[in-house]
């Protein structure tokens, strides 16, 4: 039995982080996808409402589950008997930080190993960050986060819009 790991923040999640869900679901038996808690970092929405969305959206993945974990992921992923870690690669940017954290993460369990998926196309610009710049100042995120993502971002951001001065 195959079993991956795709952690992150998933603040919230998109389709571009769906995408890699899809995928790495029909390349594993059973994915985890986990949301860290890190209180160091300063999040829109809380840990548990974020897991709920991509039980939402994940929920005709029959092999996938969500959750959330705290700590260093590599115990993560061995508490789940994963032996890979899936990390979404978008563009060169990217790189540094990922090389970075699979090669730390491969010092702490040489058995885990860390695969990268290339974000599709149409998704390789958008972030989490982005999405919710755009909906806090009004603009339509509809074709980057599901409907419920959406929603819950108009009703947590408001979405004042902006003036021309
Ligand atoms: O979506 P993100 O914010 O890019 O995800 C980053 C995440 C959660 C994958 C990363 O911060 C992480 O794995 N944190 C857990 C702590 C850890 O294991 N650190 C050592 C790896 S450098």
């Amino acid at each position: 039995m195959k079993v991956a790991v795709y952690p992150g923040s998933f603040d919230p999640v998109t389709y571009g982080h769906l995408d890699i869900i899809q995928r790495a679901a029909g390349l594993f038996d059973r994915l985890y996808v986990a949301v860290l808690r890190n209180p160091a970092k300063q999040a829109l929405f809380p840990v548990e409402e974020r897991v709920e969305m991509l039980r939402l959206v994940t929920s005709h993945l029959e092999n996938v589950s969500c959750e959330s974990f705290d700590g260093l992921v590599v115990r993560y992923a061995q508490e789940r008997q994963a032996s890979v870690i899936i990390r979404g690669l978008r563009a060169v940017s990217d790189f540094e930080a990922e090389f970075k954290m699979a090669s730390m993460n491969r010092s702490l369990a040489p058995e885990v190993e860390t695969i990268f998926m290339m974000t599709n196309a149409p998704y390789s610009f958008v972030s989490s960050s982005i999405i919710k710049e755009v909906a806090s100042f009004g603009g339509s995120v509809g074709k980057w986060v599901p409907r419920e993502v959406e929603e819950r971002l108009a009703r947590r951001l408001g979405g004042g819009g902006g003036q021309a001065r």
